[in-house]
């Protein structure tokens, strides 16, 4: 059930379902009784004795876990406003390609780092335990509630967006729907200097590693067409592991 638009893990996923042997239906909100108001924890209750799963794209995190909750099926979380975990999962395979695993390395965010893939980001390093560095300017920056709650010392984050690449072994931004849902604090637009700033340009402008992996999750925008193209083979093959993770995930689930 998707309530906002997607390629990658639309797609993924269903192509997923479908090479693993089973069927999959998409619904949009507005195929459903849910666009007319319907309460999430009656159509979880509907579905939840007719499908075997679900898979979900919203807004709100509430929605998912209300659904997983009367639903009593499997239900994944392929987006919400505040988490983004399938993406994560493509990345680290994609890490793990690349740079042979995260363990001991570094990550930089480097942009909306209240975003849901940044928070993604955080539950990820708390759980493998990777350095992670958030680079955002302060009305960007995670929530202090939601860092005590994951409550990891391995987590950095800095308002030095031009310092945040040193020692980066995989320099990480993303684009797209996380900064036009933020409601815009009067001193930082998403326009501002401030913001276009943040995201990754040449990498021979960020002191990273010299192996640093630039891994930007590239949804509909591009930064710059020079920066994109020097980091396209990373960039599309992170895109082909949305396939291959999601088909992990089902899988873990089905077991
Ligand atoms: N990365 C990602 O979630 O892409 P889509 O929005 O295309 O699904």
């Amino acid at each position: 059930m998707f309530s906002k638009s997607s390629t990658r893990t639309r797609v993924s996923f269903e192509v997923g379902v479908r090479e693993l042997g089973g069927d999959v239906m998409f619904l949009s909100a507005t195929d459903i009784q849910l666009g007319r108001g319907e309460p999430i924890a009656d159509t979880a209750r509907v579905l939840g004795r007719m499908v075997h799963g679900a898979i979900i794209r919203t807004f709100a995190q509430s929605d998912v876990d209300e659904f997983a909750k009367y639903s009593g099926i499997p239900t994944i979380n392929a987006l919400t406003d505040d988490e983004h975990p399938c993406q994560i999962l493509a990345d680290l395979q994609t890490i793990q390609e690349k740079l042979g695993g995260v363990e001991g390395k570094t990550v930089v965010f480097v942009g909306d780092g209240a975003c849901n893939v940044a928070q993604s980001w955080m539950w990820a390093a708390a759980r493998l335990g990777f350095n992670l560095r958030i680079a955002a300017p302060h009305h960007f920056q995670p929530a202090p509630a939601l860092v005590e709650r994951i409550g990891y010392q391995g987590i950095e984050i800095t308002d030095d967006l031009a310092g945040a690449a040193s020692g980066a072994d995989v320099l990480y931004t993303e684009s797209g729907s996380a900064w036009a849902r933020k409601p815009s604090p009067p001193t930082a637009s998403r326009s501002s200097p401030a913001i276009r700033s943040t995201t990754p340009s040449s990498p021979a402008r960020n002191p990273a590693r010299s192996s640093c992996t630039a891994c930007p999750r590239i949804a509909a925008k591009r930064s710059t067409a020079e920066t994109f193209e020097a980091h396209a083979q990373t960039i599309f093959d992170e895109a082909e592991n949305r396939l291959h993770a999601q088909k992990a995930i089902l899988s873990a689930l089905a077991r």
